[in-house]
């Protein structure tokens, strides 16, 4: 199996592995789902938000290790208006944190939504969440702070036939990764 630095692979998920996002959802910790949501949420939350996400324009990227996901970044597009805005949020597991995942998905969000001409894509995090806002600014992030909340505000480039390629590149290798994957557990 083809690995990164990190020891997994991130892709973009599948319609059909919202599964998989799901089950990294329900193991974050209280603290980790709060500063992912703004709010405190439980499994029920959690599992009822997984089961609309085919109901909104956007993607998911996940970071795999051997089949699950462990870190996962969004990218939903917001209104219909064109060009468009979007939100990005963002979810490492503890255990992952800290090793350049979430500065990496924030790369892949900034290109997926540069690719598709969104002009304004927005984070919101609670005021404590250093970490985040941290990252926001290594992309040059727009940092506004708003009664307990902080909104980071990337303003992608105009999408060139690099940074398409470069996704297309990216996707395709993704698809081969998920092929070897399950050929390689439904081996084991
Ligand atoms: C925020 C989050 C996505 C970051 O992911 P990550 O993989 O840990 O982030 P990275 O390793 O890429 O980068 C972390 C950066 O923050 C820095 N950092 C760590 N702790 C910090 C702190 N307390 N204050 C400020 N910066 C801090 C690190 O040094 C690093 O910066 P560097 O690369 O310049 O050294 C992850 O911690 C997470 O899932 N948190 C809970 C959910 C959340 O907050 N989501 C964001 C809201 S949508």
């Amino acid at each position: 199996m083809v690995e990164s630095r990190w020891g997994g692979t991130i892709r973009k998920l599948w319609l059909s592995e919202n599964d998989k996002f799901r089950d990294h959802l329900l193991r974050l910790d209280p603290g980790t789902r709060r500063l992912r949501f703004g709010m405190a949420v439980n499994d029920d939350f959690l599992c009822d938000y997984v089961s609309h996400m085919n109901d909104t324009k956007g993607l998911v990227y996940g970071y795999f290790i051997d089949g699950e996901v462990h870190a996962a970044a969004e990218m939903r597009l917001i209104g219909d208006s064109m060009p468009a805005d979007a939100e990005g949020a963002f979810s490492v597991e503890p255990a992952h944190q800290n090793q350049g995942l979430g500065t990496e998905l924030l790369g892949r969000i900034i290109r997926a939504a540069r690719n598709r001409g969104v002009t304004r894509l927005y984070m919101n995090c609670v005021a404590e969440n250093r970490k985040m806002q941290r990252i926001c600014k290594k992309y040059d992030a727009e940092l506004e702070f708003d009664h307990g909340e902080v909104v980071g505000r990337v303003l992608p480039a105009l999408p060139t036939y690099i940074s398409l390629w470069q996704e297309a590149i990216d996707d395709s290798s993704g698809f081969m990764l998920a092929a070897m994957d399950l050929q390689e557990r439904a081996a084991a």
